[in-house]
């Protein structure tokens, strides 16, 4: 250790530094080039190096750094990073190899008892992102945030805090992006230049100062990095893209499968039937009311033989029911499976089947234990399971939750064994308790890919479960509300999410369904779901012509199942998310290099992967024209193949294009916003695989797979493919396969690759529907063999069929 003026001493690590100041030690590691961890001590060593967000390895990791001293300054390098602390003030800054400061110490970490804050400077041009569905604009400068998980029944625009705690969010200024996740479990809040301008903090009311800085300078790097601290989610089975159906709730029997029939009998596709609370006897997790449900398991199979799956919700908290043979109670008592009060006593709390006790989700054979409960259920064939209530949600205290002095004993491979108060747990309960049903299902099942879906979670909580937004209500502004949520869940890297369509509390009106359930066909989850007590809500309300505009949207999804389960699995390998914001697949979509999302013609727009844009009104239920703004030049309509004009080719005879679009100018378009139409824009260069609509994605479409080619620069595109369900996709048990295009005047051309992989397709044939480009000579040749070309179909595509060869092939038409 060297002495120095201010700080007290300092020291080269391997793979960072140590300093020190009187009592506060401060230690800055490299886990990658790109990516840093900084811990600061108050008093004594660092605390334990555990985490329930951040994966073993990734934490684990470390590159070699280059000691930096200078005069003011201690520090390191990386290949990509400067790392200074000034040496009078602690003050610490990062910076890119071109010395633009990435983050920057604003003023001295605040400590006070237990808690800390941390404060960073930031410019007029910054903008942040991320901390989950936390309401308000996609923006979340000039705003402040709890994460402490709160059950949020109704929220509304500006309720804080929320369902979930994921403290990770990215800031961004002119195209350079970082992240930046607190991995404190504690209550903890963020604040983005509210409090003080210029200036962003973040701290917690106690734990560890420990937090991570990932470098882009992309936003998509940022979102890829945070997926390898955090990890990925998993590859979802198949026919939770589908469409599915829920209510608080479903019984008896008989209405179970009379809405079963009803979505057959009228051809809404669906995939799946949610059992909510009143399956159970007096809302007991586990076990079934049989006067309402007589019988559950032929109720079951019946479903199963229409092709639906069943999810039924089983909420965390156990009825405390000594002696009455409630099996989760007495093994879980027998176990010693709950939460206990500071006297030793079990905690107690009321919620849905009165008094409750509640699982230590913290202790792994708590877990275990948890996971063998689904045995029957799951044996039985219901599907997937829905953890809700678990922030925890508790009825009869001041909090709405379990107090923060009960204890929990953490046992945990990578942790101390040890207690630990409620108020250090509560953020991760939700998170362990969606952890321990999907590793419990995959125990009772190892070849079958569990479904979970939570309300409440942590950092790190994709790795278990999709999640959806809780409690919304049934009005436009939810409608509008549920963009910037799944885009910021999205960020925060959960990429399996949706808010409960048509709104839980409250009943739509039959056109707020049908835009909700347009909207919705482009977004992961899509499931219908409303609070007990209001109106019905499912597609066939309020009549004939509503539901068949809503059939045609739920429809147009499993067309689009290919590409949203090609975007599935990319998810599953790269953590990048399916509904994304315009900026992380542009951000040079503006000269200054703004996010494009924050302009309000492009604020309502969302991405589904990297090709579709959807555009719906800004304010679901105004009148007037709106303006679309593009992110790129080229752009398709994806209803009718048209390209998107140019702004010279558009007619300004409608309300002029918005001031800002002249002096930005990328591309604008006006848009009539009509009930029975959603604007969905293609990007030129894209290739989508498309199939023909099934009922369920167990019925084997019938025809060819449609590629429809979008002709622009880089064109591409893929299909990835699998049984859906099991994981011999590990093994080889898959299909995939890469396309690419060339148009130019004289000819245009389609290479498919071979098919990779053993999974065998629906298909024998591809059907190439051509947008942007036009032959001249009506000529096809396949690999190498020419033939006149038959004009097909839809007068914006050139139309062809070919056989489909696995070994690969290439078509030219001129
Ligand atoms: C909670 C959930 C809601 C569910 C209800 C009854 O409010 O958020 O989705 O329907 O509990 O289980």
């Amino acid at each position: 250790m060297v002495l120095l003026d201010h700080l007290t001493a300092s020291a080269s690590l391997p793979n960072g530094i140590v300093v020190r100041e009187n009592a506060i030690e401060e230690e800055i590691t490299a886990l990658r080039d790109d990516l840093l961890r900084i811990r600061i001590a108050r008093k004594g060593p660092l605390p334990e190096d555990a985490s329930w967000a951040v994966l073993d390895d990734a934490r684990h990791s470390s590159v070699a750094v280059t000691p930096e001293t200078a005069e003011g300054h201690v520090g390191f390098r990386t290949r990509l990073l400067h790392v200074e602390i000034d040496r009078s003030t602690m003050a610490l800054t990062i910076r890119d190899l071109n010395g633009n400061a990435l983050q920057q110490d604003a003023r001295p970490t605040r400590f006070e008892g237990g808690a800390f804050r941390l404060y960073k400077a930031f410019s007029h041009e910054e903008h942040f992102f991320g901390l989950g569905d936390k309401t308000g604009p996609l923006d979340r400068i000039n705003q402040s945030f709890t994460l402490w998980n709160t059950d949020s029944y109704r929220f509304q625009e500006s309720t804080d805090p929320l369902y979930k705690s994921i403290p990770f969010f990215m800031s961004y200024r002119a195209g350079r992006a970082i992240g930046v996740l607190l991995d404190n479990t504690w209550r903890s809040s963020f604040d983005f230049g509210k409090e003080l301008p210029g200036v962003y903090s973040f701290g917690a009311v106690d734990g560890p100062v420990d937090y991570y800085v990932l470098y882009g300078p992309s936003p998509k790097q940022v979102v890829e990095s945070y997926a390898w601290l955090t990890g990925k989610p998993p590859l979802p089975p198949l026919w939770t893209l589908g469409f599915q159906q829920s209510r608080y709730s479903y019984y008896p029997q008989s209405r179970v499968l009379e809405i079963a029939d009803h979505l057959r009998a009228d051809h809404i596709p669906a995939d799946a039937i949610y059992l909510d609370i009143d399956y159970q006897e007096k809302n007991r997790p586990f076990t079934i009311d049989r006067e309402r449900f007589p019988d559950f398991a032929g109720m079951i199979a019946k479903l199963k033989a229409e092709d639906f799956h069943v999810v039924a919700i089983t909420d965390l908290h156990i009825a405390m029911l000594p002696g009455e043979n409630y099996a989760p109670y007495d093994s879980g008592t027998a176990g010693d499976h709950f939460v206990k009060n500071p006297d030793g006593s079990i905690y107690t709390g009321r919620v849905w089947p009165g008094p409750s006790v509640f699982p230590d989700f913290v202790r792994a054979q708590t877990r275990t234990w948890w996971g063998t409960l689904y045995r029957d259920f799951y044996g039985m064939g219901v599907a997937g399971f829905w953890n809700d209530m678990n922030e925890p949600s508790v009825f009869d205290t001041v909090s709405r939750t379990i107090p923060e002095n009960v204890i929990h004993r953490i046992d945990e491979p990578g942790f101390t064994r040890r207690t630990a108060t409620h108020a250090e747990i509560h953020n991760v309960l939700g998170m362990e308790n969606s952890r321990a049903t999907f590793d419990g299902l995959k125990a009772l099942n190892p070849n079958l890919r569990p479904f979970v879906l939570t309300r409440a979670t942590y950092a790190g909580g994709q790795r278990y479960a999709a999640t959806w937004t809780g409690d919304n209500s049934s009005s436009w502004n939810h409608l509008r509300m549920t963009t910037p949520m799944l885009e910021n869940l999205g960020l925060s890297g959960f990429a399996f999410s949706g808010a409960d369509v048509g709104g839980f509390a409250g009943t739509p009106t039959p056109e707020l369904l049908t835009k909700w359930l347009e909207v919705a066909a482009f977004q992961p989850v899509d499931r219908d779901h409303s609070e007990k007590g209001t109106g019905d809500q499912e597609p066939w309300i309020g009549g004939p012509e509503q539901e068949s505009i809503r059939r045609r949207f739920i429809e147009e999804r499993y067309h689009l199942l290919p590409y949203l389960y090609t975007l599935a699995e990319e998810t599953s390998r790269t953590g990048l998310p399916m509904v994304r914001p315009l900026f992380l697949e542009f951000p040079d979509a503006v000269p200054d290099r703004h996010p494009i999302d924050v302009d309000p013609e492009a604020s309502s727009e969302f991405l589904l992967g990297r090709n579709l844009l959807i555009a719906p009104p800004h304010y679901p239920d105004e009148l007037d024209h709106y303006a679309v703004e593009f992110p790129s030049p080229d752009w398709y309509d994806y209803w009718t193949g048209k390209k998107v004009p140019k702004p010279q080719e558009q007619s300004v005879a409608n309300s002029p294009l918005p001031a800002s679009a002249t002096d930005r100018a990328p591309l604008f378009l006006q848009v009539h916003p009509e009930l029975a139409s959603l604007p969905v824009y293609v990007r030129a260069g894209s290739i989508l695989p498309i199939a023909p609509v099934v009922q369920s994605v167990h019925e084997t479409p019938r025809g060819p797979l449609t590629l429809r080619i979008y002709a622009g620069s880089a064109c591409e595109g893929e299909l990835y493919l699998d049984d859906g369900n099991s994981y011999a996709f590990q093994h080889g048990a898959y299909l995939r396969m890469k396309f690419t295009c060339e148009a130019a005047e004289e000819g245009f051309h389609l290479h498919v690759a071979a098919h990779e992989g053993s999974y065998a397709a629906w298909w024998k044939e591809i059907r190439a529907e051509v947008y942007g480009w036009t032959p001249r000579r009506n000529e096809i040749s396949v690999n190498g063999r020419t033939k006149p070309l038959v004009a097909e179909g839809s007068s914006a595509a050139t139309v062809f069929i070919v056989p489909d060869d696995v070994r690969g092939f290439d078509v030219e038409l001129r």
